[in-house]
């Protein structure tokens, strides 16, 4: 586990899309799970501005959640996506995999799964990312697996339906067996809100066992914080 932490989240920002850009450009194909929530938006908005001319041509866009409604809902993590980066740069419509939230969510969930089982490389017979990009909730959520229901955490399915436990909003999330399957793991945290349970997860303390932030472990070993100073004032 490797832990950068930068001043503000606008150097969050600017550091991971360095870190991204650099693996679009070394590598052929990659396949990579999105995030949403607001410090994947600013990183988006990062991308647009400073690597709209990369050649995205050989990159996949996936979801890690997705909120069951509308690609045209405020709330869609897709929509948020287009607004900020995918209506900025140049990228195949077919290299765009997302989650139809305005499916039946039950039926959307098993749809998803045969979508990565078809369209990934497989390693160790698992759907394996060449990176997912996570944010962490203040209750210490990832993706969209909350606290309250942990246990989806370990389904044998790639994909399930969770419950946002305030709104009761239904989300199609990848469980914990893609995630550490993945090559690659980066952790978007950002804000003084999420110090708390930063310290927690990273140093094994408190109620850290109920996060599910907490069971981010990808196999490969390679999975990196990216924090701002007020995200990690606990554990500096
Ligand atoms: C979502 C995200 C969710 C998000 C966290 C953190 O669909 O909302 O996938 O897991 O990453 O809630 O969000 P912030 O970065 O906005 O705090």
């Amino acid at each position: 586990m490797q832990v950068r932490i930068y001043p503000t989240k606008q150097d969050v920002a600017a550091k991971f899309s360095t870190f991204l850009a650099d693996l679009v450009k070394s590598t052929k194909i990659l396949n990579i799970a999105l995030s949403g929530g607001s410090t994947p938006k600013i990183v988006f908005d990062y991308l647009a501005e400073n690597y709209a001319d990369l050649d995205w041509s050989h990159v996949n866009f996936y979801w890690g959640d997705e909120r069951c409604v509308l690609p045209t809902d405020s709330e869609s993590n897709y929509k948020m996506t287009v607004k900020h980066l995918l209506s900025k740069i140049e990228i195949p419509s077919e290299n765009i995999f997302r989650i139809q939230g305005e499916n039946d969510p039950e039926k959307e969930a098993i749809r998803y799964s045969a979508v990565l089982e078809k369209e990934l490389p497989s390693e160790f017979k698992i759907p394996q990312f060449d990176l997912v990009i996570l944010g962490m909730g203040d209750d210490g959520h990832t993706a969209s697996i909350f606290p309250h229901e942990i246990e989806l955490w370990d389904s044998n399915e790639n994909c399930v339906v969770a419950v946002h436990p305030d709104s009761g909003q239904k989300r199609v999330s990848i469980t914990g067996k893609i995630i550490n399957n993945a090559e690659k793991v980066a952790f978007l945290v950002t804000g003084a809100s999420k110090a708390e349970k930063v310290q927690e997860i990273i140093k094994k303390t408190g109620n850290f066992k109920e996060y599910p932030a907490t069971l981010v472990k990808p196999t490969s070993g390679k999975l990196i914080w990216f924090l701002d100073k007020d995200a990690a004032k606990n554990i500096r």
